[in-house]
């Protein structure tokens, strides 16, 4: 079956992101294909966000796969909001999908996104303790963290004693294949000091 002409104007500005580095080396038709794979794999979320969005890998393509989420994808780096914000206006979906520019850190304290999100997604964002500090704010009590995991990572990256400190909690699951995925879960309400500063959870981790 030919794709939706929507998946062609979200390659296109996936090169153009690859072009500023904002998208990773190899076929960006690989990278939508992995997206689609993990859309196959999670619930479809009322409300989402993508940390680290970059060039909105994957949260734009989860965006369009599907059509009634609502999504804020978050990125520090302005020129890569400049380049989301392009391709959510080519793509008309500005009602319902936002890029901005933030550190999560502070974006995780904002009322509107605080505990809003009933899935963040995260990929290649930084080390396991600071994407569970930077994602957990943003978590509905129902919420789920899904991280997708590089290749030759154990599960050992993501300890339950460390992971608790951030009020978080792995889900288990056969998430295996086709993409390898971490799923995390907010235990009870997200505790006030949580995010810390930006900056704090990449030089003070709370576990290693
Ligand atoms: C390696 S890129 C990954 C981008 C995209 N998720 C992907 O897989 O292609 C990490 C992105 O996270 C953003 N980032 C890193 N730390 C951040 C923070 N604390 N708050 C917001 N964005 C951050 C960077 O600007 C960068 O665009």
């Amino acid at each position: 079956m030919d794709d939706p002409r929507w998946v062609a104007t979200l390659l296109e500005h996936w090169e153009v992101g690859q072009q500023m580095g904002a998208v990773g080396p190899g076929s960006v038709r690989r990278q939508f294909d992995h997206a689609t794979a993990l859309a196959a794999q999670v619930a479809p979320p009322r409300r989402a966000v993508d940390l680290g969005s970059g060039a909105g890998v994957p949260g734009l393509a989860l965006a369009g796969h599907w059509s009634d989420s609502s999504w804020v994808l978050i990125d520090a780096s302005a020129r890569r909001v400049r380049l989301l914000s392009q391709a959510i206006r080519a793509l008309n979906w500005g009602d319902r999908v936002r890029a901005l520019h933030a550190r999560a850190e502070d974006a995780a304290r904002h009322p509107d996104l605080r505990g809003s999100a009933d899935l963040v997604v995260s990929r290649s964002f930084g080390p396991p303790a600071v994407t569970a500090e930077c994602g957990v704010g943003f978590l509905s009590s129902e919420g789920l963290l899904v991280v997708t995991e590089p290749p030759d990572e154990g599960a050992d990256r993501w300890p339950a004693d460390g992971l608790a400190l951030l009020g978080l909690e792995v889900v288990a699951g056969p998430d295996a294949e086709p993409v390898r995925i971490q799923r995390l879960r907010r235990i009870g309400s997200i505790a006030d000091e949580l995010p810390r500063r930006a900056g704090i959870p990449a030089r003070k981790p709370k576990f290693a």
